[in-house]
């Protein structure tokens, strides 16, 4: 775990994306291009965040908040940096985020088979809704997600 403090969370700039890419890469087989994270930044209804650990970028969320709804497009932790708790300091702030945009839901889609977000997703409240068959590229599963924001403020 990292000390309070030592986690920096901030809005995801231009200047993180060569950093932001290299995690990505590292992380999915099919990685999100350059194009995605620069639209997540332009979208006045997307918040995408990173984690700065020591001055450098560890790891980052894509939140997008419409009305209600609250959706975790995305979150990453570099891989010589997870369990440490950065991914649920990410999703901490993403999560207030959603409730100053009077979000009363947050939602996520997550592969059937990974077994880390999964564990990270019930660690911070969210529940199964639902499952979405062959719903990726290759016909794996989503299993659909969805944590209430309210109540817990
Ligand atoms: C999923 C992921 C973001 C977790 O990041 P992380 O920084 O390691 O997670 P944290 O250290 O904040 O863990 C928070 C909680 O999640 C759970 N968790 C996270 N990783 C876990 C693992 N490998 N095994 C079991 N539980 C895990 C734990 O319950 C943990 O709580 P605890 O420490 O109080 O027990 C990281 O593994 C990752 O980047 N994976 C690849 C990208 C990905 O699949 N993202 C999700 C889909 S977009």
């Amino acid at each position: 775990m990292f000390a309070p403090g030592t986690v920096d969370i901030r809005p995801m700039t231009k200047a993180d994306l060569e950093s932001v890419l290299a995690i990505e890469q590292a992380s999915f087989s099919r990685p999100w291009r350059y194009e995605h994270f620069l639209h997540e930044q332009s979208s006045p209804h997307s918040f995408p965040l990173v984690a700065v650990i020591e001055g450098a970028v560890g790891g980052y969320v894509c939140l997008m908040s419409l009305f209600e709804e609250a959706q975790i497009l995305n979150i990453v932790v570099a891989p010589h940096l997870r369990g440490r708790g950065i991914a649920r300091a990410l999703l901490e702030h993403a999560a207030a985020i959603a409730r100053e945009k009077h979000a009363e839901i947050m939602t996520l889609e997550v592969r059937a088979s990974n077994r880390d977000a999964i564990a990270l997703y019930e660690r911070f409240g969210f529940f199964r809704t639902g499952i979405r068959p062959k719903y990726y590229e290759d016909a794996e599963d989503a299993l659909l997600m969805e944590k209430s924001l309210q109540g817990d403020r």
